[in-house]
């Protein structure tokens, strides 16, 4: 009989909790939607874990509700890493090969990585992973997989990611004490990566721009590699405060007016719109007016981004362009700003490889969460599941995780 494994992925996003759990089949290495749920968010502001005890309980209410209809107790999880905090900078390591036949070991190549973690920071700040860009030995450049290559100095240049310790402390807390076992945690955009970008993309040059509620996270790739990350403490709630304040309502209702009227550009003439909002008079705006309130914080946001790409000499020089995933990017003729503010070729990235979650742009990393969780566990088992992942490797996390 086929062996079968769950697998659950947990997005805590600045406007809603994600938990998602497939089964996967190490047979026939197929990914099965189990459970989706989708619940408010609690005690996270921009993207960051604020009030630990108020995301704690949200997470056993939510986990002891899916473990009692799934009939099975679900307590080892993927989880993202999220908020402005977050960042990245280019490092280096270099060590001597230690086996006397100078062979370079599995552990050489931890040894390797590990110094390149050691990079001059605050006190109160932490480098919590390293993607590796290339590995050099003995001054040959370009090597993507030194193990057993023959050398006496070895050296990687790495993408290190790190971020504000207290905040990093929170996430993990919130998770821990609702009696939950990390099994890998990674930036939200990472995860998103795998389920929505192509290898193809990723070798060309692309980046990848999350638009969640409270904040928009962009990965930028290269030659299949990692070798940017940043996040942008501004996401699709922005949109709808700047309707609240535009339109003199509450930000119920223009959270309700976003969704249901909200667009990048006004197709044909203006309309006047009126809504009931359970008050005598019914609220009347232009069409105009709302696209014009949309497109003006959507356009900050993609200006933000851009100088992100500019810092990095990226900006308009990435031949598979932009990708548009979140929440966020379901706004009608998003798509069509951001090509003429990027000068980039421009695609909505919809999470594949989990069935029935194409559709929900705003379900990209928690089913990269689930995707990433489903490499790592098929490798274990002595094979690749999928395509390959981000050179991504688990042990990484140790220091991180108790
Ligand atoms: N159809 C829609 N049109 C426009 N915006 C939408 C639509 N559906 C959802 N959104 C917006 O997307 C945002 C939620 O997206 P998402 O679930 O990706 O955010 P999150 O993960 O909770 O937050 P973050 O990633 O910032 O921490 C909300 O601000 C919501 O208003
Ligand atoms: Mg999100």
């Amino acid at each position: 009989m086929a062996k079968e494994k769950f697998i659950t992925g947990l997005d805590i996003g600045t406007s809603n909790v994600k938990i998602l759990t497939v089964k996967q089949n190490l047979k026939e290495e197929r990914l099965e939607l189990v459970s989706k749920i989708e619940e408010t968010s609690e005690g996270v502001r921009r993207g960051t874990v604020v009030n630990v005890e108020k995301l704690s309980n949200l997470f056993k209410d939510l986990f002891s509700r899916k473990s009692q209809n799934l009939r099975r107790r679900i307590n080892s999880i993927y989880v993202n890493l999220n908020g402005s905090h977050l960042f990245s900078v280019p490092s280096r390591g270099l060590i001597s090969v230690s086996r006397a036949d100078q062979k370079i070991s599995e552990e050489d190549i931890q040894r390797v990585l590990q110094a390149a973690r050691a990079i001059n920071l605050p006190s109160n700040k932490e480098i919590f992973d390293v993607f590796p860009k290339e590995f050099i030995v003995d001054g040959e450049k370009g090597i993507k997989d030194p193990l057993g290559l023959q050398g006496v100095r070895l050296e990687v240049e790495v993408l290190a990611l790190g971020g504000f310790s207290p905040y990093l402390e929170n996430i993990k807390q919130a998770v821990l004490n609702s009696n939950l076992e990390i099994l890998d945690m990674m930036p939200s955009s990472i995860a998103a990566s795998r389920a929505v970008l192509t290898e193809r993309q990723k070798e060309l040059g692309v980046a990848l721009l999350d638009i969640g509620a409270g904040i928009t996270s962009l990965a930028v790739f290269e030659e299949g590699n990692l070798i940017y990350l940043a996040v942008l403490p501004m996401g699709s709630s922005n949109i709808t405060n700047d309707i609240a304040i535009g339109l003199k309502t509450d930000i119920d209702i223009a959270e309700r007016i976003k969704i249901e009227y909200g667009s990048c550009f006004l197709k044909g003439k203006d309309v006047k719109r009126r809504i009931n909002i359970g008050e005598d008079e019914p609220l009347v705006f232009s069409q105009k007016f709302l696209t014009k309130i949309t497109s003006d914080r959507v356009s900050e946001i993609f200006e933000e981004a851009n100088k992100k790409l500019k810092s990095i000499s990226k900006e308009k020089l990435l031949p598979a362009g932009i990708v548009l995933t979140g929440g966020g990017a379901k706004l009608p003729r998003i798509v069509v700003l951001a090509k003429n503010k990027f000068h980039l070729p421009v695609r909505l990235g919809r999470p594949k490889g989990i069935s029935g979650m194409e559709e929900d742009l705003g379900l990209a990393t928690v089913c990269g969460l689930v995707l990433m969780g489903a490499d790592l566990e098929g490798k274990e088992k002595g094979f690749e599941f999928g395509r390959k992942t981000v050179s991504k490797i688990k042990k990484m996390f140790k220091i991180f995780i108790p």
